[in-house]
């Protein structure tokens, strides 16, 4: 599967050093940290980059390999990465104005190929985001936005991608087994065992270019992963999300999340629950990026265009067909359906 990407940061040395590290293993050994082996046919291992775009002086001009692994990037370095194709990053689009570099990355992603684009670029660029969604529509490319900021949510552009037969895939990618899955499910446990919610937090540190950013940059963060609880339980009103509590240096590439909820039980007894969550962040994106290019590509195969429902799990702000509850339930049906189809 052809892969274009937007932004050379931790998410894409997370995925590209993956990819390589699962390539690397026996094809008996089980695959630590894969929700589905083959997806549509797909294999893991059948992803190759093939074009890549960043800004950053650090990486643009510097061939793929070299690029995820300069500053400010901090995922782990997992040894040299296999990948069969070592693209120079190229600059993309910097100016959301300036129609001739989108019309340059529409011409590089129809040059090359392309099948799917995965934006992931800093959060709190939202002009950014629809210039490169426009830029991929345009060359019939399927698009998967890593950010809360509006792609596969944006009602003009998903018409585009209608009109042109490419799908959509956003917005914002749930993590792996991040802070709002973890807490999301807890809440619901609460609301089926019929406690009264009294109050909950949640709060996040670490010490990625993703978390010092998101420190500027909150709201549409905030906002999203209240929408992702949501998919879970029914209100909110009493759940305190703070997406970065502080930067944390030494954290690097890790987060931590400190959840607390308090209820009452019989009587109006108090319950008290509190959990430590420590996870690699940008393994948690690529853990589930892995599956959401994937849909991107055999939707885009399949002539299916616009949102494809299979993703909505995956995601905090799923482009919505129906009520999140009910198409959360589907979307697991279609997941499995894709997860039984055999690799070629
Ligand atoms: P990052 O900051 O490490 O990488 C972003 C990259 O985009 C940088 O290399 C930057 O130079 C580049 N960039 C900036 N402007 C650009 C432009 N105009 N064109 C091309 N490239 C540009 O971030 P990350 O950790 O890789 O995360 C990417 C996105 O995914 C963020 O918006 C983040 O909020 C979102 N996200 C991450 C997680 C997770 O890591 N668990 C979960 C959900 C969402
Ligand atoms: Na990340």
């Amino acid at each position: 599967m052809r892969l274009a990407v937007a932004g050379v940061g931790n998410n894409i040395s997370a995925l590209v050093q993956g990819i390589g590290f699962y390539r690397q293993l026996d094809d008996e050994e089980e695959l630590p940290g894969i929700a589905h082996p083959v997806l549509g046919g797909l294999r893991v291992t059948d992803i190759d980059v093939v074009a890549a775009f960043d800004v950053s002086e650090t990486k643009a001009g510097r061939p793929l390999s070299e690029a995820i692994f300069a500053a400010p990037n901090n995922y782990p370095v997992l040894g040299a990465p296999q990948m069969t194709e070592d693209p120079e990053v190229l600059p993309g689009i910097a100016d959301p104005d300036d129609e001739q570099q989108l019309t340059s990355v529409t011409k590089i992603l129809r040059e090359l190929d392309v099948e799917v684009l995965l934006y992931s670029l800093p959060t709190g660029l939202p002009e950014v985001a629809r210039a490169y969604g426009r830029a991929a529509i345009a060359a019939g490319v399927a698009v998967v936005n890593c950010t809360p900021d509006p792609v596969a949510g944006l009602p003009d552009l998903q018409a585009e991608a209608r009109a042109q037969g490419v799908p959509l895939v956003g917005d914002d990618l749930q993590s792996h087994l991040g802070s709002s899955i973890v807490h999301g499910a807890l809440l619901a446990l609460l609301e089926e065992r019929g406690l009264t919610l009294s109050g909950s937090y949640q709060v996040n540190m670490g010490g990625n270019a993703d978390f010092a950013n998101l420190r500027k940059h909150g709201a549409n963060k905030e906002a999203s992963k209240h929408r992702a609880l949501r998919q879970k339980v029914s209100r909110t009103d009493r759940v305190t999300v703070i997406p970065s509590a502080g930067f944390v240096s030494h954290l690097g590439d890790r987060k931590v999340a400190h959840l607390s909820i308090e209820a009452r039980g019989w009587a109006d007894m108090p319950v008290k629950l509190d959990v430590t969550l420590q996870v690699q962040d940008s393994s948690n994106a690529a853990g589930v990026i892995i599956d959401l290019i994937r849909i991107a590509a055999i939707a885009r195969r399949r002539g299916e265009t616009g949102f494809p429902v299979a993703a909505t799990t995956l995601l905090k702000s799923p482009a919505l067909v129906e009520d999140p509850l009910r198409q959360g339930d589907h979307a697991l049906e279609l997941l499995a359906v894709l997860a039984a189809e055999n690799a070629d």
